[in-house]
């Protein structure tokens, strides 16, 4: 990669509306060692991301903020071949990384709200007229409401989450859309699967935990959903050129893209190639505590502290049992760092072994166990002239901008450095490579970056994302299943056991809005945060608020 262009001296002393009012120069006596950049302030970040300055705190991308097409995407398949998964990553990507809203509207929910619960195969076979007059009525209303929302101000994506299985009923669902005359781009996502051992676990772990099969036993419901299937077999029609633009995916292996055109379409397109519906495992990790963190710090890039050896040693000997090893056999895992020393000299006892591993491709072939990965848009979020500053030199010189950050602190963007904002857009490639891969991945990172990952994957909104705890000296494993992400929290290096590590921050991690929503319930996490202990495993799903006392949201870096 080449090096950045030379910073530019600061332009604009004010900045009005935005989250940059003004900032003074920082004094180069605060913050960093040696060096520095072009305006002769001393950094001590080797590789500042340089990005447009102006009253403009938004990210540069354009989607989220300016692009205004709608899209409705139709979702077909046979149930249990990962549709409503697809629906929920497609709703999730969107809303986090561009802020576009998209809702999904699931036809089995009103069809359950409208016929009840527990019907049985026989339901769905076209042949039962009066069930296919519900099931008809059921998705009618689903359209309905999914016209509605499409009709209102702002709003961009809906989803209309069903079999939609033969090109009849895909038809009159676009007659309708087209009638309302809303000026909405239609795309078909047909997920077929044929792959024996996928479906099974599809049916296992997703369907029959459904209200459908509810207080059933295991054996009649497996029984009774296959019936399910064999009944909408006997009409289903793959989606063919006649439906207009669409993607076709085989077992998430094979593509047909056909007719997408559009930046909005297209980046669904991209994303939906990168899904896969297999259990699989992130480790995510912070750095062991640095030299930095112990003067309380920001930014920089220094090496590891005493305690932060420490970690890396323990680190090296978990990652070995319990990253590379899945049921008592070696499994090929990755391992990702930023580029920043701290995060490497953390991985430095970490294994490489080779091993001979069979892959999804069905080749087998050599792979080297963890090989260091180091990834530039892992590295910390950039504090820009308050890099190398502890948070109360950042007060001090700069209380403007200090306060600017906690009123606003995702898009507050650093004077010349990020905002949360900009470490969101940087990470979307990052996202979607997480989804396309198979393998256990440990991401040993730094605190703002591992915030939007956690965020992302567990489900939280982005406007809480800066404030998750995510202490040093913990491991993080997240299991994102069908209908959300598992977690559990593993502490190798106890606060008893270190010295000061100056990482208690300030009221600037802090939220300062009351009611924020969260994921998981309060009580399972503040086990999970138990320290020296092993997590039970939260699990995504309500949303209860949460308030300036939540051990999660709001508890120091350590
Ligand atoms: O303090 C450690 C650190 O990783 C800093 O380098 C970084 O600026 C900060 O955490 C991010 O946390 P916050 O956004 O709460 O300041």
């Amino acid at each position: 990669m080449s090096s950045p262009p030379p910073t530019p001296p600061p332009t604009s002393p004010t900045r009005i509306g935005g989250h940059y009012p003004g900032a003074s120069s920082p004094s180069p006596k605060v913050g960093g060692t040696e060096g520095g950049n072009a305006s002769g302030f001393k950094v001590d970040n080797p590789m500042p991301h340089i990005l447009c300055e102006g009253n403009n705190a938004q990210p540069l991308d354009i989607i989220g903020a300016t692009a205004t097409d709608k899209l409705v995407l139709i979702m077909v398949g046979l149930p249990a071949t990962g549709k409503t998964h697809t629906s929920k990553r497609i709703q999730r990507f969107l809303e986090f990384f561009h802020d576009i809203p998209c809702q999904i509207f699931n036809v089995g929910e009103y069809r359950r709200k409208i016929c009840g619960i527990n019907m049985p195969a026989s339901f769905y076979d076209n042949d039962n007229k009066e069930g296919k007059r519900q099931r008809a009525e059921a998705c009618d209303v689903a359209l309905a409401d999914l016209v509605n929302y499409m009709g209102l101000a702002g709003v961009r994506v809906g989803i209309l989450d069903a079999t939609n299985s033969t090109r009849e009923r895909r038809e009159y669902v676009k007659k309708v859309i087209r009638e309302k005359k809303l000026g909405v781009k239609v795309m078909c996502i047909e997920s077929i699967c044929n792959d024996e051992e996928l479906l099974a676990e599809n049916i296992r772990t997703v369907k029959l935990n459904t209200p459908d099969y509810k207080d059933q036993p295991p054996e009649l419901a497996m029984l009774d959903f296959l019936q399910r299937r064999e009944n909408y077999k006997k009409h289903y029609e793959s989606v063919t050129d006649l439906d207009g633009p669409h993607v076709i995916i085989h077992d998430c292996k094979k593509f047909i893209i056909n007719r997408i055109r559009g930046y909005l379409p297209l980046k669904v397109v991209h994303f939906v190639m990168n899904l896969h519906t297999l259990p699989r495992t992130f480790f995510f990790t912070r750095h062991g505590q640095s030299e930095y963190n112990t003067r309380g710090k920001i930014g920089g890039d220094s090496g590891l502290s005493p305690n932060g050896m420490e970690y890396a040693r323990r680190l090296g000997k978990w990652a070995k049992e319990r990253v590379c090893v899945v049921d008592g056999k070696e499994v090929p895992a990755r391992l990702w760092t930023s580029t920043l020393r701290r995060t490497k000299e953390t991985a430095q006892f970490i294994d490489h072994p080779t091993i001979e591993a069979k892959f999804d491709d069905g080749f087998q072939h050599d792979w080297i166990q963890m090989r260091p990965m180091a990834r530039r848009n892992l590295d910390e979020l950039y504090a820009g002239s308050c890099d190398g500053m502890t948070y109360k030199e950042i007060e001090d010189v700069f209380p403007e901008e200090f306060k600017a950050r906690q009123s606003d602190k995702l898009a507050y963007r650093y004077p010349r450095g990020e905002s949360y904002m900009d470490v969101i857009l940087r990470l979307e490639p990052l996202a979607h490579e997480m989804e396309r891969t198979r393998e256990p991945i440990m991401i040993i990172g730094h605190q703002g970056i591992l915030r939007i990952l956690y965020a992302y994957f567990m489900g939280l909104k982005r406007e809480d994302a800066p404030y998750v705890s995510i202490p040093l000296n913990h491991v993080l494993k997240l299991n994102p299943h069908a209908y959300g992400c598992k977690e559990e929290r593993t502490c190798l290096l106890s606060k008893m056991e270190m010295v000061a590590d100056g990482q208690d921050e300030p009221i600037t991690s802090m939220p300062v809005k009351a009611n924020m929503k969260r994921v998981g319930s309060k009580n399972r996490i503040e086990e999970l945060l138990r320290e020296g202990g092993e997590g039970q495993g939260g699990e995504v799903g309500a949303s209860p608020s949460w308030g300036p006392d939540d051990p999660v949201m709001n508890a120091p870096s350590c």
